[in-house]
């Protein structure tokens, strides 16, 4: 749109300029070189010119005084050469000085018009003025029939060398010899001044005293002589003069007021020259002698002359007057031109930029429309892209958690092989053939499980665990507590390994748990890579603008082939020699280093070592919500949650062996097989209760209160981790121990698993010795623990009914315990409390106690009371004391309990125990 106001202002300028007055487009140059130019004579003449001037305004006129120096003249009309002018109306101040330089004008080629004086070559266009020779021979004439052909004069001459003082003088004297009688008494040599004039007269006052008529050769000199003359007391004496101009103080006026005798009529010619000028330029036809008429004005004819040109003044006014109102009416006529013009041209470019507008807003709405209908397109390829994103997505969802389960799916059969082929490697009775194949069964059952290792490795570059959880981390702790891991590998492999900080920042936003691997995978290469001998450096610095903190890993080992360098990003890449297990090492340092945002480069020579560079954002503007930890865990919480609400109902209960002694084990594992290999292994020692989700384990767990859980970690509807947290979590159940028994052979899930307070963590496929091993520990150092801190009384199956008891007596008892357990040390504590605490009612109680125990409330809890004074015994404690902790009001009140119920005195008891 600029642009338009550009043009548009560009188009009103070229339209004012073209409406400007033709008057400054200038045509012609006329020039005019005036010799003196501050008479009254000259000032008519040039006045005379301006006003011919003023009808032709496209002339440009150059004007020039030359103040009636040669020198100067010549320099002025040198000048107006090289202005480029068309034409030089030149008056000569001398002849002859003045020819040379008005002959070049003429050779030039610039058109010379001479007036009043002329050169003496001769060489110009046109001549404008008196004939002077005319003038002098009239002026002689005149003075001859004045003085009736008898007397004598004297003359007054003008500048010597001017042709007007020449002319006029040969005139005069032609016509003084013709008449023979009158003669030239005096000749006094002026200068055309009247000043001059009157000192030289003064002078030769006496010579023109004898005189009879006196002729000046102008008027300005003859009043210079009259002057004198007067001065000298002749005031009658004849005195005549030549110009005879109009005007106050000049030739005409005086000779009316008797001042001067006569004069000869010299007419100024500005008009005439202008006139010629114009012809010349204008090629049209011109005289080259243009001489102007002269008369003798004396007292008869100037009355009638002054009348007449007082008229013509008059005139001469009117016509300035009307040719100023012409030149403002011109001038007004102009400017409302202008105007019209530019209305006309802003009309004109209104319509066509209107006309311009509409074409381009049509265009434009054209445009717009086509570029809505791209727009509508490109928004439903988007929508299709999204679609088809969601729908990789999903596919991509759908083939990384088929993936995950087929490979988790591998581990269990796995198990299942190689789980009994430890059973049947103890069988004393296989011959060595049968070892031999079972050796060879085993070998390539470990291949597969390498294998199947591997394949969840790769795996791990999942969407999900790839999520950072970044924290701020202290970098210098960070890395040397990396390094110091290395350190008995660079002991052994006697490699140095240094780290250099050359940076002040302190914290680094990183995913402390993935930064680690990424560091530790390159240590790793870096130390695979090195001969002993060789040297690792680790050094942390900052990059000049301080937003990347740059970790390198740098080694003087074997370095990377220059063919491999730009591939050893890639996945899978192995290059010449294999970097980590997988090829997936570097791939994965990569992807974690972008997951930081930042970006990995290596340097690298072969046999001179590799620098391996992780350039990392400093601060955490960079990170989103998502990325900070605490996010993610709280989004697959919810997550989790929403899926336990749709899960299906528990599966079925299954008969099992019971023992009333043997501890009760929940196995949560939705896979069939390995429950059924678990069964047959355990169900000699144990009770046994299975779960196949994390739903069913729970509401288990809340049904049967078990010595041991053990779990898998991958359920159908959630986490064993979940289950593990649920039961650490609750003061109800956290006594539980709770093995995790899970194909998910990764650091960080057994890392996680310990953090949430597993007891054992054992990863399939299992060593069945080890397994067991694990499970007797669990529960005997958990009865341990119990036996020695509780009451808990030993099951006993004959006075206890405990193998009809089923799950929901097992939760009576567990409550019943939990409660006395609780206000052991409470001697006011009885059966009322206990029967308000479960919320029956005494009798029922009394009859429920009595069903399960065959005793009553208050002789378990004096059981109870006696048997956890044991263990206080034991620990040391004296009777008093162990009395008022188990809620009896005085130690002999108690040591006779003690008595009565063991047969023996609480100290004869320590003694006794502390002898065996
Ligand atoms: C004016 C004038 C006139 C005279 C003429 C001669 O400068 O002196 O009075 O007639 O010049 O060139």
């Amino acid at each position: 749109m600029s642009k338009f106001y550009v043009f548009f202002a560009f188009m009103m300028l070229l339209c004012c300029h073209s409406c400007q007055p033709t008057g400054n487009n200038t045509q012609f140059t006329i020039a005019f070189s005036q010799c003196i130019g501050d008479d009254a004579w000259r000032e008519t003449m040039l006045d005379e010119m301006r006003r011919e001037l003023s009808f032709y305004p496209d002339i440009e006129f150059v004007y020039r005084d030359a103040g009636g120096d040669n020198q100067k003249q010549i320099q002025q009309i040198k000048e107006l050469l090289e202005q480029n002018i068309d034409l030089l109306i030149v008056s000569p101040n001398e002849a002859e000085p003045l020819t040379p330089i008005v002959d070049s004008v003429f050779h030039k080629n610039i058109p010379v018009i001479v007036t009043d004086r002329k050169t003496s070559s001769g060489l110009y266009n046109a001549y404008v003025g008196a004939d002077n020779l005319a003038i002098g021979k009239l002026a002689g004439q005149f003075i001859v029939h004045a003085l009736n052909g008898q007397g004598q004069i004297g003359i007054v001459t003008g500048l010597k060398g001017t042709s007007a003082s020449i002319e006029r003088k040969k005139g005069l004297l032609d016509a003084l010899d013709s008449a023979g009688t009158v003669h030239l008494g005096v000749e006094i040599q002026s200068d055309w001044e009247r000043n001059t004039a009157y000192a030289q007269a003064k002078q030769h006052i006496e010579q023109l005293l004898e005189q009879d008529i006196i002729l000046a050769f102008n008027d300005q000199m003859a009043f210079g002589v009259i002057q004198a003359l007067q001065e000298a007391g002749e005031s009658h004496k004849k005195v005549i003069g030549i110009d005879a101009l109009p005007g106050e103080g000049n030739g005409l006026s005086e000779i009316v007021n008797g001042t001067l005798f006569a004069s000869m009529l010299y007419p100024t010619g500005g008009t005439e020259a202008i006139r010629t000028a114009m012809a010349i330029l204008q090629r049209k036809p011109y005289k080259r002698d243009n001489i102007l008429g002269t008369i003798v004005i004396n007292q008869d004819n100037a009355g009638l002359m002054m009348l007449q040109s007082n008229k013509i003044q008059e005139q001469q006014e009117d016509i300035d007057k009307r040719q100023k109102l012409i030149v403002e009416q011109n001038k007004i006529y102009r400017d409302q031109q202008t105007t019209l013009n530019v209305l006309i041209t802003s009309l004109v470019l209104a319509v066509v930029f209107g006309g311009i507008s509409v074409i381009v807003i049509k265009s434009n709405w054209e445009k717009n429309k086509h570029l809505e209908k791209q727009n509508e397109e490109i928004l439903s390829q988007q929508q299709q892209i999204v679609e088809m994103n969601h729908q990789i997505q999903a596919a991509s969802e759908a083939k990384s958690r088929f993936f995950t389960n087929v490979s988790h799916e591998f581990k269990a059969p796995l198990t299942l092989i190689l789980a009994p082929m430890e059973e049947l490697e103890k069988e004393k009775k296989l011959s060595a053939e049968g070892l031999d194949h079972l050796a060879r069964i085993k070998r390539n059952a470990k291949k597969l499980q390498q294998l199947v290792t591997d394949l969840i490795d790769i795996h791990r570059i999942d969407k999900e665990q790839r999520q950072l959880q970044a924290t701020s981390v202290q970098i210098d702790i960070f890395v040397q507590q990396l390094l110091s891991s290395f350190k008995p590998l660079s002991q052994k492999k006697r490699i140095s390994l240094s780290y250099i900080s050359k940076t002040p920042l302190k914290e680094l936003w990183i995913d402390e748990y993935l930064m680690e691997q990424a560091l530790s995978n390159l240590l790793s290469n870096a130390f695979k890579f090195t001969a002993p001998g060789g040297k690792i450096s680790v050094i942390v610095e900052e990059n000049t603008f301080g937003d990347y903190l740059l970790i390198r890993v740098v080694d003087n080992g074997s370095g990377i082939a220059s063919t491999d360098i730009d591939y050893i990003f890639d996945n899978f890449y192995q290059g010449e020699q294999q970097l980590s297990g997988s090829g997936i090492g570097l791939a994965y340092v990569k992807e974690i280093v972008e997951l930081h945002h930042g970006q990995v480069t290596v340097s690298s020579k072969k046999g001179a070592g590799s620098s391996f560079t992780l350039r990392l954002p400093t601060g955490h503007s960079h990170l989103t919500a998502d990325e900070k930890a605490g996010s993610l865990n709280k989004a697959r919480q919810t997550e989790r949650e929403e899926r336990i609400l749709t899960i299906d109902t528990l599966t079925e209960e299954k008969p099992s062996f019971y023992s009333s002694k043997a501890p009760n084990i929940l196995i949560v594992d939705d896979h069939t097989d390995l429950q059924l290999f678990l069964k047959d292994i355990l169900e000699h020692e144990y009770n046994l209760t299975f779960a196949k989700s994390y739903a069913d384990a729970f509401s288990k767990i809340e049904k049967s209160y078990p010595d041991l859980v053990v779990s898998d970690i991958m359920l159908p509807d959630g986490s064993g981790l979940d289950l593990l947290k649920m039961v650490k979590n609750s003061p109800q159940y956290d006594k539980i121990p709770v093995l995790l028994l899970s194909a998910l052979d990764t650091e960080e899930t057994k890392i996680e698993g310990m953090r949430l307070m597993a007891d054992a963590y054992l990863t399939k496929p299992f060593g069945v010795d080890h397994l067991k091993a694990v499970i007797t520990n669990l529960i005997t150092s958990r009865r341990r623990l119990r036996d020695h801190y509780t009451s808990i009384l030993e099951p006993d199956d004959t006075a206890l009914n405990t193998t009809q008891r089923t799950a929901q007596d097992r939760r009576f008892m567990q409550n019943l315990d939990t409660i006395i357990e609780e206000h052991l040390g409470n001697k006011s504590f009885g059966v009322e409390d206990i029967a308000r605490a479960m919320n029956m009612s005494r009798v029922q109680l009394y009859r429920r106690t009595k069903n399960l125990l065959n005793n009553s409330v208050n002789e378990y809890l004096l059981q109870r009371r006696l048997t956890k004074s044991k263990h206080l015994l034991l620990d040391g404690l004296d009777i008093n004391e162990v009395a008022q902790q188990v809620g009896f009001s005085s130690g002999a009140y108690f040591a006779a309990a003690f008595k009565r119920q063991f047969g023996t005195t609480p100290s004869a008891f320590r003694k006794g125990k502390l002898k065996q």
